[in-house]
């Protein structure tokens, strides 16, 4: 498998990567630095939102514009002019917090997991915006909130908090978007470094990315077995996602935030996105908010 630069810019935090398929952009967000970024892979060129605040994650929405998690609650941003029209903060209380993974569930509601910047106490929740605005509470004590992703049979959340170094598995309710039933999906070694993004692919194995680890993992779900290693060219692997004409690209953010001089010397591309075209694999475009 070829690893590849999508493009020469370096995110302190790059993270969450979203497939726009309607304009042939990679999207991503570099979290401290409050940016969206978006590759058009046509043309070779790279645009970047400013948020004004960290951005833990975004989704499309159907208009084509972005349903965001900001530091400061849930957001729209109009892509064309860079408006944010804030929706609502359920942690205005809780200011060491600040929003992280995020992502649409298959009826278009809008998940997204909190932390406390010192990433030490559970003081984190999975929240849902709903596709009416309103937002709920579906996971408390969470202290890392990172990967999600829902099985092809919409039965299933695979949910991450990085340092449990698990995927556990909540019963999955579409109609609803109620969830219950927390299982335990995998078991990931400490050696491999803390779980951090996750999404699914067409057969319905899990993709996740290590962070201290320098790779991408592919797991069964149903036999917690993993299937394959792919070594990557930096230590903070954060997310991953599949994009290209038939999802068969798999597209791969990465950090530099916390690494040494020394470290950053064996590993320049570190907070790099990395693609690898044609992977041999193939995963549908992430699911897009339902809501106006
Ligand atoms: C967070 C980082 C954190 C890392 C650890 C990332 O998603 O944004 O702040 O250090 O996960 O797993
Ligand atoms: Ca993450």
């Amino acid at each position: 498998m070829k690893i590849e630069l999508v493009c020469d810019h370096i995110c302190e935090l790059g993270e969450g990567p979203v497939w726009d398929a309607r304009g042939n952009k990679i999207c991503w967000v570099d979290i401290v630095n409050g940016e969206i970024h978006e590759y058009d892979v046509n043309h070779r060129k790279l645009k970047t939102i400013p948020v004004h605040q960290m951005i833990g994650a975004m989704a499309l929405k159907r208009n084509g514009n972005y349903v965001a998690a900001l530091q400061h609650g849930f957001a729209f941003i109009n892509r064309q002019t860079g408006e944010i029209k804030m929706i609502g903060d359920p942690e205005a209380h809780l200011s060491n917090n600040r929003f992280n993974d995020g992502k649409c569930d298959p009826a278009g509601r809008f998940w997204a997991g909190t932390m406390p910047f010192s990433e030490d106490s559970p003081a984190g929740s999975v929240y849902c915006l709903e596709t009416d605005l309103s937002i709920e509470k579906k996971i408390g004590g969470v202290t890392v909130s990172n990967g999600m992703a829902w099985s092809h049979d919409h039965r299933t959340l695979y949910y991450i908090d990085s340092p449990s170094f698990e995927v556990v598995g909540y019963s999955y309710d579409v109609t609803t978007g109620d969830i219950s039933g927390k299982k335990l999906i995998i078991a990931v070694s400490k050696e491999d470094g803390s779980p951090d993004g996750m999404t699914i692919d067409n057969e319905g194995m899990l993709w996740v990315a290590h962070w201290g680890g320098w790779k991408l993992t592919r797991w069964n779900p149903v036999t917690g077995k993993k299937l394959k290693e792919i070594a990557l060219p930096v230590s903070q692997v954060t997310s991953c996602t599949f994009g290209g004409d038939h999802g068969e690209d798999l597209y791969i953010t990465s950090a530099k935030i916390h690494l040494t001089a020394e470290q950053l010397e064996k590993q320049p591309l570190a907070g790099s996105l990395f693609v690898i075209r044609n992977c041999g694999f193939a995963g549908e475009a992430c699911f897009e908010f339902a809501g106006a």
